[in-house]
């Protein structure tokens, strides 16, 4: 081990990173079933970003009586994934949804009611019924504060189960054995400066996104993607990394989430010349149809000269005609939100709101039990014993190309569930472990001791920003193949300054400078996976849209991505998309072109 550093060890059944909604949700099911179950999170469960999720968790209660059913759902998610996603897995969301939600519900989620007393649900983006024919209103939701409810509902379960919370502990990497199997995690604890062994049957990774990768997302400063750094440096892939999602309304310049729910409500958007331009991108669906065609067409307006503002750089979204009592009563978040941060009153103004990045579609690889793949030409499904992944740290892949609004709360539960469900079929409550290999954990103190005792010139801010505005710039909305070879240079230059970072504060206990170095590096692993991605994907399809190649390639591109990273080397591979689904109930969605 390395010297000076005293490690304090640990042993459970299963040890969870990240106390967002998958996290907590397998902590309880975990913990219930019996298992010991520890929690480990670098901020306080009820902070971690689950809490600002807005609009709602889908579910096709048919609440509303749209007429609506669970395979309507799939139908949706499969075209909304642009047939990236596997189908099998989404099968599994789809028919597990309504029992989840309504789960929640028991468990005390104060969710908004309908005239009859049921759960409120509202339309979101590529929501229909009858494959296209009618908007559905499928997303449950709790006003726009549903994140926020599900998380403090669940960390109260949790409590109430017994999970053993590591509260601000900051985890540095997993331990992994000779054969390729997890063993545990290590962890530091900001509270104290100790340093922490866990030893685990299983390790869940349930981390969340990387969104700070970019300059403006709607993601908080905490969304670094830690558990995918740790997947990368473990030697592990991630998959379908070129997959980001640009919300079309983020505030103008502050990037906050204005949720998608506004429009379902009834908002709308329009250009400089007063025009709903979505009616000409999305006849039909308008301005609901899904997020990367609005996204996309909010870009366009402002390239071509119709944004707003004196620098025509961002268009409008209304909701000044809508009801203030509705308002008050179905959307008081987002109506504090855009005065404190957009100075307007929305019963009044519209809200000047631009495509801001907010979700990752890609991330660890795993089948629908959360068990993580690490694919092989001969075995492109082969698990990782001792490892999961849920939530937006996962690529399931439920989501494909392109995730559908409130997806990804029903994503964090299903799969929660279902690795508490593995977890449970797999593992002995308090069974003996394999002893660690004696040094197991020290190659993590010595990266940590390396990046603590840096006496470079570059502040870790400036590195920071040099690789956001990197991939604000050169992996966006709308790609081409020099942009994102020059974002590769530039990345690539940006990863070179690490050598020179400089981190000044060399205490252990509350050392955010160092915690920022440790994001930081996590961060520029991933980003380095989606730019390689990206330029290596010649089509379009979801939210990867190339100029260059403006078409769905089906025959040269229906499969999914998997990045290796070492170092700055970047491999690639691809895996099969799984067409097939997990019953004879329902039929795969055939392949078409996708319009709304
Ligand atoms: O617009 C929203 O409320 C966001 C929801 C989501 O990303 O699922």
């Amino acid at each position: 081990m390395v010297k000076d550093y005293k490690i304090i060890d640990h042993t459970y059944d299963v040890v969870i990173v990240g106390a967002g909604g998958a996290g907590l949700r397998a902590a309880l099911g975990m913990s219930a079933a019996g298992l010991s179950t520890a929690c480990i999170t670098k901020v306080f469960p009820t902070r971690s970003h689950t809490v600002s999720a807005q609009g709602g968790i889908c579910a096709a209660l048919d609440n509303m009586g749209d007429g609506d059913h669970w395979k309507y759902h799939m139908y949706d998610t499969v075209k909304g994934s642009d047939w990236l996603g596997d189908q099998d897995a989404i099968e599994y969301m789809c028919r597990n949804a309504m029992s989840s939600v309504i789960e929640l519900e028991h468990l005390g989620v104060p969710f908004s009611r309908n005239d009859e007393g049921k759960i409120f649900q509202r339309q979101f983006g590529g929501h229909t019924v009858r494959k296209g024919e009618a908007m559905a209103r499928r997303a449950c939701a709790a006003a726009d504060r549903t994140g926020h409810a599900i998380l403090h509902t669940l960390y109260q379960q949790c409590l109430k189960h017994k999970t053993k919370f590591f509260i601000e502990y900051f985890a540095l990497d997993l331990i992994m054995d000779e054969e390729g199997s997890c063993r545990g995690v290590m962890a530091w604890c900001l509270e104290d400066g100790t340093l922490h062994r866990f030893s685990a049957h299983m390790v869940v990774i349930a981390t969340g996104g990387y969104g700070r990768a970019y300059f403006s997302c709607t993601g908080a400063h905490t969304c670094t993607g830690d558990g995918n750094g740790m997947v990368l440096r473990a030697g592990l892939p991630l998959q379908d990394m070129e997959f980001i999602q640009f919300h079309p309304t983020g505030i103008y310049g502050a990037g906050c989430l204005i949720t998608e729910g506004v429009r379902g409500e009834g908002g709308y958007l329009t250009n400089s010349e007063g025009e709903r331009f979505m009616e000409r991108y999305a006849p039909k669906a308008k301005d609901l149809a899904s997020r990367d065609v609005v996204s996309r067409a909010c870009t366009i307006e402002i390239h071509e000269g119709r944004g707003c503002g004196p620098n025509k750089d961002f268009v409008l979204l209304h909701l000044e005609h809508l009801d203030p009592h509705l308002i008050h009563e179905r959307l008081p978040g987002i109506a504090e939100t855009a005065s404190i941060f957009g100075g307007v009153d929305v019963t009044k103004e519209p809200i000047p709101v631009l495509p801001t990045v907010h979700y990752n579609m890609g991330g660890i690889p795993t089948n629908y039990h959360a068990e993580v793949i690490n694919p092989t030409s001969k075995d492109p499904d082969r698990v990782v014993q001792g490892l999961m992944a849920i939530g937006e740290a996962a690529c399931v892949s439920v989501h494909g190309a392109n995730r559908l609004g409130a997806n990804s709360l029903l994503d964090l539960v299903v799969f929660g569930r279902a690795a508490a469900l593995r977890a449970a079929e797999l593992i002995k409550s308090n069974s003996s472990h394999k002893p660690l290999a004696k040094d197991a954990g020290s190659e993590a103190i010595a990266r940590f001791d390396r990046l603590r005792n840096s006496k470079g010139s570059k502040p870790t801010a400036n590195i920071l920003k040099d690789m956001q505005k990197t991939m604000q710039a050169h992996c966006s909305v709308f790609r081409k193949e020099e942009i994102l070879k020059t974002g590769i240079e530039k990345m690539q230059n940006v990863i070179d300054s690490m050598k020179d970072i400089k981190v000044s504060d060399r205490s252990m206990i509350w050392n955010t400078d160092l915690v920022e170095a440790l994001e930081l590096e996590n961060l520029l692993g991933q980003s380095l996976a989606s730019l390689h991605s990206a330029v290596a994907r010649q089509e379009s399809r979801g939210a990867h849209a190339r100029d260059d190649f403006p078409e769905r390639d089906d025959d040269k591109w229906l499969k999914h991505t998997v990045a290796w990273v070492d170092e700055q080397k970047v491999r690639l591979d691809y895996r099969p998309v799984h067409l097939n689904t997990l019953t004879d109930e329902v039929e795969s969605v055939p392949l078409a072109k996708r319009v709304y």
